[in-house]
């Protein structure tokens, strides 16, 4: 089982403090930071995906978790931070501009938080969005989404302001030595650290020494905003959870709103092939063990689909043991999609599993009544045949198509529609956070 975001993740010593960085397919970073003489510790951006791994850790090192930071209100992730507090009545932390429900410290530029003997020192920093700040430790800048490891975050949605993150930027590289290990919010090509001399000599958007043209160069570009971004929002400033499943219609309006990259559908290879939700992912509820990254870069909500609903069921359960969230069952499944007025494509020359199921079941019953006649016992082919159509009928569960579905001429189309969230690994996803490089036109 390949499960990435359960991987050990090592500590290092930072100014005193223990740093433990996590990462998450998305690209996204999560951070426990601890002082080991008083056990205390915070954790910065925790993604909801990884609430239970950075709970296990706390637990397993034996730290008592302070404060749970979000750095700003995140458009491209669900945050964990509501179900990550309240399970060490943690006190949550955010910039009073950012009114998110369950905040309860809103601290202001320059205020500290204590971690024991040592503070993080908390620096608004709008750019991004309004409601942004870095955390500063001694040795550690905690990014977010200001500075990233050879990249800038975007500033064209929620309120960002080019101007103000060139701001931002001239201001923490002049009042923080060249030394300071710099741990972003993201990054896309798998790196944890850098040092600010590192980016002050090779980060392309640092070299941009005059603000206009910063600014310039910064909205050049806009890219397409991060999927589900409405929804993401309620989820993050309104405390809304994600439903355990919605209405197939519920469904139909989000495909209409570009929703369809969160659709997970765990049909067999030949059944999308069959028919699908143009866009969709296909994870096959077979391996879905196998393809937990491909899930985990999906855009929450996930939406997970079968034909009738009983398959997205087994896929949760299965996705929910091994700790990720955001996951949505579709009630009624394409059957219920289709009758509510989604949208489809059907795939030429190929004959539906519920076909082929009906041709294999009438020839058995064929050859066993034919055969009955030279000798009785074949009339029981017959009969066992019958039987199981039945049971599948009562119980939505058809071996025969299970048996059919493993058949070489039905993976032949397998993954091949499927777009997975994880876009080019070499540079920023398209929807992320990140800006694309100075000067760049837009490809994606
Ligand atoms: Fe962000």
């Amino acid at each position: 089982m390949n499960n990435p975001i359960t991987a050990q993740q090592p500590v290092e010593t930072v100014g005193g403090l223990l740093v433990v960085p996590f990462k998450h397919p998305q690209g996204c970073r999560s951070y426990l930071v601890a002082e080991p003489t008083s056990r205390k510790a915070v954790a910065i951006d925790p993604h909801l995906d990884l609430v239970n791994v950075l709970a296990e850790r706390v637990r397993a090192e034996g730290w008592s978790l302070s404060y749970v930071i979000d750095t700003h209100t995140h458009a491209d992730h669900p945050s964990g931070a509501g179900a990550l507090a309240p399970q060490f009545s943690s006190t949550r932390v955010a910039h009073p501009k950012s009114n998110h429900v369950g905040v309860t410290r809103k601290p202001e530029d320059g205020e500290a938080l204590d971690l024991g003997d040592k503070q993080i020192i908390v620096r608004h920093a709008p750019g991004h969005t309004p409601d942004h700040v870095v955390l500063v430790t001694d040795g550690a800048l905690f990014s977010g989404d200001t500075l990233h490891i050879g990249g800038v975050a975007r500033t064209d949605f929620l309120g960002g302001d080019a101007g103000q993150l060139f701001d931002t930027l001239q201001n923490l590289l002049s009042t923080l030595s060249d030394d300071i290990i710099l741990f972003p919010g993201h990054d896309y090509e798998g790196r944890v650290q850098s040092t600010l001399g590192l980016e002050k000599d090779g980060n392309p958007w640092l070299a941009i020494r005059d603000r206009s043209e910063f600014v310039e160069k910064l909205t050049a570009n806009p890219r397409p905003q991060p999927a589900n971004m409405k929804q993401l929002l309620r989820l993050n400033c309104e405390g809304m959870n994600i439903p355990e499943r919605i209405p197939a219609a519920d469904l139909v309006a989000y495909v209409s709103q570009d929703g369809a990259g969160s659709v997970i559908d765990v049909r067999t290879p030949m059944e999308v092939a069959t028919e699908q939700v143009p866009g969709s992912h296909s994870v096959p509820l077979d391996e879905i063990n196998n393809r937990v990254d491909e899930i985990l870069r999906t855009a929450a909500p996930r939406f997970l689909l079968c034909r009738s609903g009983a398959r997205a069921n087994k896929a949760r359960d299965a996705l929910t043991k091994l700790g990720i969230g955001g996951l949505t069952v579709v009630e009624g499944g394409l059957e219920a999609y289709r009758a509510s007025g989604g949208v489809t494509v059907k795939g030429a020359g190929h004959m539906s599993l519920e076909r082929q199921v009906r041709i294999a079941a009438g020839t058995l019953v064929l050859i066993g009544v034919a055969l009955g006649f030279v000798h009785p016992a074949f009339f029981a082919l017959a009969a066992f045949v019958g039987a199981g159509l039945t049971f599948a009928g009562i119980t939505d569960r058809c071996g025969m198509a299970l048996i059919l579905a493993k058949m070489p001429w039905n993976k032949a189309s397998d993954r091949a529609d499927s777009k997975a969230g994880g876009t080019c690994a070499a540079s920023a996803p398209s929807g992320s956070c990140a800006a694309s490089p100075p000067g760049t036109t837009d490809k994606d």
